[in-house]
C-alpha cells in the first residue's frame, strides 16, 4: 500500500502505477466537431501528459446524449480514431489516461445531437435554463422524452460499450460520470425521476440504472480500470438538493465497494458560496470505500498536499490550473507561479485558449529549460 502521501510522489496500486498523484481533472473544452476528436486535442492531452493521471473530457456514449456543442463521442469508429490519437500522445510521453464517459439526459438539445435525435431522460421533466447550439445560438432545453423500461436498458449497454471502445482507443480506464446532473445522476434524483418502474421510487430503484452500468462496465473491461464520479449536495444542471441525499451516496457507496471498483472521485462544487463537499464527508467516505479516492473542487499545491496527508484521499485533482498550465506538475515541484487561463475561451473552438498556452518545463520531464 501507499507509504509516502505527497503530491509529487508516485502511486502505486493493483493495476495502476502513477508517476505523481496529481490529476488532471475531466474538463469539457467542446472542440470536438461531430463529436470526433482532431488533432488539437491530441496535443493538448500530449502537453499535459505530466500529471500523474489524465481524466479526459466528459465524452457521449451514444449519438442522443450529447449536450454541450461540439462534446466529443466515443461510440463510432472515427472517434475512436481520433482518441487513438490522443491516448498515443499521451503514452509516449509517459503519461497514463482515462476517459470520462457521459450521458447527459435531459441536458441539451436536439441540434446538438447526431441526426436531432430528442432529448430523452427518466421522465418528462424539463431542466431549465439555454444551451448553444450551432446554428440558432442559445436556445431553452428542451423537455426530454421519458425513457422506457427496455431503452433504459439500451442507455445501461451502452456505457458498456462505450467503456470497450475506450480500452480499444487506447485507454488506461474510464470513469462513469455519475456527477453534474447527467442522466445517472437524473436517475437518482426525485425530482427528475418519477418513474414506478424498478429504476424509479426507493433508493435502490433510484440507483439500479448507475449500478447496474458499474456492474457492467466491470464485467466488461475489469474493476481495476473502472471509476466512478460523483458530485453529492452539488446542485448543477437543475438539481437541487433532496430529501435522503446522503442516504442514496451512502447505499451507492457501498454498492460500489462490493463492486470492488479502482476509484470513486468526488466533486466538490460550490453552493451558497461554500464547498458542497466537507471533510466529514471525505470521511465517512473514506471509512466505506477502501480503494482510492480522488478529490476534486478549488485544491491549490497546498491544500491538496494537506488533504494527501491526511490521509482521507489518495489522488487531488485539478481543473482550471490545468488549462493555462499544461505543465502544473513541474511548476508545483518547482514553486513556480501559475498562469491564470482566459474563461473566455474555455469553450470556444479553436487552438486559442487551448494549446498555445506556453509550458516552462517540459511536462514529461523533471528537468527544466534553460
Ligand atoms: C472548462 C471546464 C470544463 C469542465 N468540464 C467538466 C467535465 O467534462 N466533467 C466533469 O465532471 N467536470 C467538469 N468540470 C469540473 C472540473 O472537473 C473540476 O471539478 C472543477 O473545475 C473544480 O476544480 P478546480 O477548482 O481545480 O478547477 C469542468 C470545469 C471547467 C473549468
Amino acid at each position: 500500500m501507499n507509504i509516502k502521501r505527497t503530491l509529487l510522489e508516485p502511486l502505486s496500486f493493483p493495476g495502476l502505477t502513477l508517476n505523481n498523484r496529481v490529476v488532471m481533472a475531466p474538463m469539457s473544452r467542446r472542440r470536438s466537431e461531430k463529436g470526433i476528436p482532431g488533432r488539437s486535442t491530441a496535443i493538448y492531452y500530449g502537453q499535459r501528459a505530466g500529471a500523474g493521471l489524465i481524466i479526459a473530457e466528459n465524452t457521449a456514449v451514444t449519438p442522443n446524449g450529447i449536450g454541450y456543442l461540439h462534446t466529443p463521442g466515443i461510440y463510432n469508429d472515427l472517434q475512436k480514431t481520433g482518441w487513438k490519437r490522443v491516448t498515443d500522445e499521451v503514452h509516449a510521453k509517459g503519461g497514463r489516461i482515462f476517459i470520462q464517459l457521459v450521458h447527459a439526459g435531459r441536458i441539451g438539445h436536439p441540434e446538438n445531437n447526431e441526426d436531432g435525435a430528442p432529448l430523452v431522460a427518466p421522465s418528462a421533466v424539463k431542466a431549465s435554463g439555454e444551451i448553444r447550439t450551432l446554428h440558432n445560438g442559445h436556445l431553452p432545453i428542451p423537455e426530454p422524452l421519458a425513457l422506457s423500461t427496455a431503452d433504459t436498458g439500451a442507455m445501461i449497454e451502452a456505457h458498456i460499450k462505450a467503456a470497450e471502445n475506450a480500452i480499444e482507443a487506447g485507454f488506461d480506464g474510464v470513469e462513469i460520470h455519475g456527477a453534474h446532473g447527467f442522466l445517472p445522476e437524473q436517475f437518482l434524483h426525485p425530482l427528475s425521476n418519477r418513474r414506478t418502474d424498478r429504476y424509479g421510487g426507493n433508493i435502490a430503484n433510484r440507483s439500479r440504472f448507475l449500478l447496474e452500468i458499474m456492474e457492467g462496465v466491470v464485467a466488461a473491461i475489469g474493476k481495476e480500470r473502472t471509476g466512478i464520479r460523483l458530485s453529492p449536495f452539488a446542485t448543477i444542471n437543475d438539481l437541487p438538493a433532496y430529501r435522503e441525499e446522503k442516504e442514496t451516496h451512502q447505499y451507492l457507496t457501498d454498492a460500489l465497494r462490493e463492486l470492488d471498483i479502482l476509484y470513486i472521485h468526488l466533486s466538490s462544487q460550490p453552493v451558497d458560496g461554500k464547498p458542497s463537499i466537507n471533510q466529514e464527508y471525505i470521511k465517512e467516505i473514506r471509512n466505506r470505500f477502501h480503494n482510492l479516492l480522488i478529490v476534486a473542487g478549488g485544491y491549490t499545491r497546498e491544500s491538496a498536499e494537506k488533504m494527501l496527508r491526511s490521509g482521507l484521499a489518495d489522488l487531488i485533482a485539478f481543473g482550471r490550473s490545468f488549462i493555462a498550465n499544461p505543465d502544473l506538475v513541474e511548476r508545483f515541484r518547482h514553486n513556480t507561479p501559475l498562469a491564470a487561463g482566459d474563461t473566455s475561451t474555455y469553450y470556444q473552438g479553436g487552438d486559442c485558449g487551448y494549446i498555445d498556452y506556453p509550458a516552462i518545463y517540459d511536462a514529461a520531464q523533471a528537468d527544466a529549460r534553460p
